[in-house]
């Protein structure tokens, strides 16, 4: 057995938290630059919130609240650019993933030479470098506070990368459930469900450990328990809480574990179409899973077991259920994706999924990366 686990992110969980925002800032900087979406943080006020409990221990704040929801190579150099005409010193993403991981590329990219690209195709070492983060993420899925992992769009070529800079970790995550609650509906969906495969492909790993098993193993098991109590009633805070923790969890085994085929199949469709990211994760779980099941029985048996079934064989039975509670049972075609869009697909997963993909249990050919996306179209 051979494995490393290191995270030393101060992880504040608990409803009413975001109220610590000021004291943590004050602990990195003096001036934040606050990475957030185009509406719902002004919407449900929390943006307003931070700001003044920001004020009230005396750091400024400028605001950045145009990163698309698959952020970009290019949102991501602008922001940085108003970081340093600024002189921000510390970065807080306040919003879904997508805020959260464009805050860590922004503070990497403001304290670091070149354009971030350089950083994601490796001409360049990565810098080290990095303003201090917070992440008070506002969904429970990406898990983006618990790992040093921000995905991005390529601009030009729509290639989707993560940019693993291990300066960039959140100094502090600030977990709320209380600033997730306004969320809606069809987001919380789709949410959850990257929640659960981040751990389910965590578990599958070949990076897992002991360590990860426990963060994936339980954060499956609260979402087996949760998810239908929280979509019957939003309002119900110990769903809410466990919810929270199986999507930060699976954040924890992400940086340690990583994820493995399915989200290497999945980018390639989100980058092409924007696709939001649990619903191609949905429409393509089921294929890359039951190519990967005979290879691993026991582990497909034991996550079976927790999602209520007996072993492998009714493993993917189990998914479907959850998948139908989700409203989540779609295929590519549903997502806008064209079948003549399929070879692009393959071979852009090859080309630029390569981690996930040889960290699946399973490593796949081009010619079956093509028949899954076709099963799944
Ligand atoms: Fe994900």
């Amino acid at each position: 057995m051979n494995f490393v686990f290191n995270n030393p992110t101060n992880l504040i969980f608990g409803c009413g938290k975001v109220n610590v925002v000021g004291e943590e800032a004050k602990k990195y900087g003096k001036k934040a630059l606050i990475i957030t979406g185009a509406s719902s943080t002004k919407k449900s006020g929390l943006l307003a919130k931070v700001q003044n409990i920001l004020a009230n221990e005396g750091i400024e704040n400028v605001v950045v609240d145009n990163i698309p929801q698959n952020p970009t190579t290019d949102s991501v150099m602008q922001a940085a650019q108003i970081a340093r005409e600024n002189n921000c010193d510390i970065v807080i993403g306040l919003g879904g993933g997508s805020s959260i991981d464009a805050s860590k590329a922004i503070a990497c990219m403001s304290v670091s030479d070149g354009h971030v690209n350089d950083y994601l195709l490796g001409k360049r070492p990565m810098s080290g470098k990095s303003l201090p983060v917070i992440a008070i993420p506002t969904t429970c899925g990406t898990g983006s506070e618990a790992d040093c992992f921000a995905v991005l769009n390529d601009s030009e070529t729509n290639d989707k990368r993560s940019l693993r800079e291990w300066a960039t970790l959140p100094k502090a995550s600030i977990v709320d459930p209380e600033v997730m609650m306004t969320m809606p509906i069809t987001v919380l969906r789709s949410v959850m469900f990257d929640a659960f495969c981040h751990n389910v492909e965590g578990y599958l790993s070949r990076k897992a450990s002991p360590i990860t098993d426990m963060f994936t193993l339980k954060g499956i098991e609260l979402f087996v328990n949760n998810v239908e109590k929280i979509l019957a009633n939003p309002k119900d805070v110990d769903a809410w809480n466990a919810i929270c923790l199986a999507s930060t969890f699976g954040g924890f085994s992400l940086q340690s574990a990583g994820a493995v085929a399915l989200h290497a199949v999945e980018h390639p469709v989100s980058g092409l179409h924007n696709v939001i990211h649990g619903k191609g994760l949905a429409a393509l779980f089921n294929v890359v899973m039951e190519k990967t099941l005979p290879h691993f029985p026991e582990k497909f048996a034991t996550l079976s077991r927790i999602l209520g079934g007996k072993d492998e064989h009714d493993f993917l039975d189990q998914v479907n259920k959850y998948k139908k509670i989700l409203e989540l049972d779609i295929s590519l075609r549903d997502l806008g994706v064209k079948e003549s869009d399929l070879d692009w697909l393959a071979e852009n997963a090859l080309q630029v999924s390569q981690t996930l993909l040889s960290n699946n249990p399973i490593v796949f050919t081009k010619t079956e990366l093509r028949e899954m996306y076709q099963k799944a179209f």
